[in-house]
Parts: C-alpha cells; sequence; structure tokens
C-alpha cells in the first residue's frame, strides 16, 4: 500500500527546485485537477483529498524563507511540522540545523511525498499519519504549521491546539498567505516574503507569504 503511493507520486509530480528556496527541491505537480481526478481513481475514493502535498504553498513557502534567514528559531531544536503536505517546512528546518523533524499530515499521499522529498534533499524525518489536533502537544521545542487556515473547521481545530503548545512553553511559527480563516489579531507578524506559489489554485502567482508567532 506504501509503496503503491509512493510510485504514485512519483508518476505525477517531478523533482525541481522551490521557488525563492532554489536550495531545496520537491516533488510538484504541474496541475490541481487532473492529479486529483488521478487521485480519486487511484483511491476509488470520490472524496479523496484534493493533493496539497503536490505543491508548495505560500504559507509554507514564507516559513522556510523565514527559517533560511534565521535559523537559529530551529537549529539544535526538536520540530513538528503540522499539515506538512510535501514536507516543505519541515526539510527547511532539517536544513536550517533543526536537530529532528516530526512531519504530520492526514493524507496518506503526503506521508509518501514527505519521505521522498526528505530523501531527494538529503534528509530524513519521522512522520506522523493520523490527526494529532485532539492529543496533547507534542515533546517537541518548536510547531511550525504552514499554510493551515484555508478552511473553517480545520481553522477552529487547529488554533486551540497551536495554543495548547503554547501554554506547554513550545515556539509556535505559522505562515500564511492572507487566508481567510487565520485570527491574525491573536498573532504576532514576524517576517513578510514575496512567495510564488507553485499552484494555479491561486488567484495570483506571486503573494505576500506572512510568517506569525503565537504569542
Ligand atoms: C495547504 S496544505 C499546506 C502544506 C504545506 N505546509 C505547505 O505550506 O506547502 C495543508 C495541509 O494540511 C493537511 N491537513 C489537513 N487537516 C489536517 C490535520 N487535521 N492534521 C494534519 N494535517 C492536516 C492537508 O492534508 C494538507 O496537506
Amino acid at each position: 500500500m506504501a509503496s503503491s503511493k509512493r510510485s504514485f507520486v512519483l508518476r505525477h509530480t517531478r523533482l525541481r527546485p522551490v521557488p525563492g528556496l532554489e536550495e531545496l527541491r520537491l516533488h510538484l505537480a504541474d496541475e490541481v485537477l487532473p492529479l486529483w481526478r488521478a487521485a480519486q481513481l487511484e483511491t476509488g475514493d470520490p472524496d479523496a483529498p484534493l493533493p496539497y502535498w503536490a505543491f508548495a504553498w505560500g504559507g509554507g513557502l514564507a516559513i522556510a524563507r523565514y527559517l533560511r534567514d534565521h535559523p537559529e528559531a530551529v537549529a539544535g531544536r526538536r520540530v513538528f511540522d503540522l499539515g506538512a503536505g510535501s514536507g516543505l517546512v519541515g526539510i527547511a528546518a532539517l536544513l536550517a540545523g533543526a536537530a529532528s523533524v516530526t512531519a504530520s499530515d492526514i493524507d496518506p499521499f503526503a506521508a509518501a511525498a514527505i519521505e521522498i522529498n526528505a530523501r531527494a534533499n538529503g534528509q530524513r524525518l519521522a512522520i506522523v499519519k493520523r490527526d494529532v489536533l485532539d492529543d496533547e502537544p507534542p515533546d517537541v521545542d518548536v510547531v511550525l504549521a504552514g499554510d493551515c487556515w484555508y478552511e473553517s473547521l480545520l481553522a477552529e481545530r487547529i488554533q486551540p491546539w497551536l495554543r495548547r503548545a503554547r501554554a506547554h512553553g513550545l515556539d509556535v511559527l505559522l505562515g500564511d498567505p492572507g487566508r481567510r480563516y487565520l485570527p491574525a489579531d491573536e498573532l504576532q507578524g514576524i517576517a513578510t516574503y514575496e512567495v510564488r506559489t507553485t499552484t494555479e489554485l491561486e488567484d495570483m502567482e506571486l503573494k505576500l507569504g506572512r510568517v506569525y508567532r503565537l504569542t
């Protein structure tokens, strides 16, 4: 099963540099909708999630740029990448010197993509394939979450979980390109980047990706 997910990812993507982060390469697709259809056929599930894992999203790109500029945010520390998708944020954390990264995503294709992408960048990370949002915060130093505020239900569940993580003393950094459900008033903006997303689903190719700290 896992190997069929891996071969699906490899069949439908191409390894290429990430715009603005050319030192990092990911297996990326060109178009969302044909790939979504292929994932529905592969799984036999008409409700299969969008293949987020095949694209680099604005929020993740912003955090990855921030970590390149500020490696001290993660260097030598244990990191959890929530909603990892392709693994972009977690891989950027490892390249910035994180001691370890655990990437989490509920989409089984994402788990395969994260593993393939980590290896393509000479990195290793742990992968949690289940929904952790009802669990206690993980035993790490830093939580990173890139572009997870695109759906109201998900945003409503993520925010209390991140607040609990912060209350446990973890640093929490978020990346977001201006999604509707981000509660920006609870957050401290710490950096802004012009990011070039790799999905045609966005209304603009160039977006402002912001990095926030949960205070
Ligand atoms: C827009 S993508 C962002 C991916 C990556 N962080 C980036 O910025 O490129 C959001 C990801 O969150 C994942 N996701 C949705 N609900 C989740 C949950 N409850 N726990 C973990 N991941 C989840 C989706 O499967 C998707 O891969």
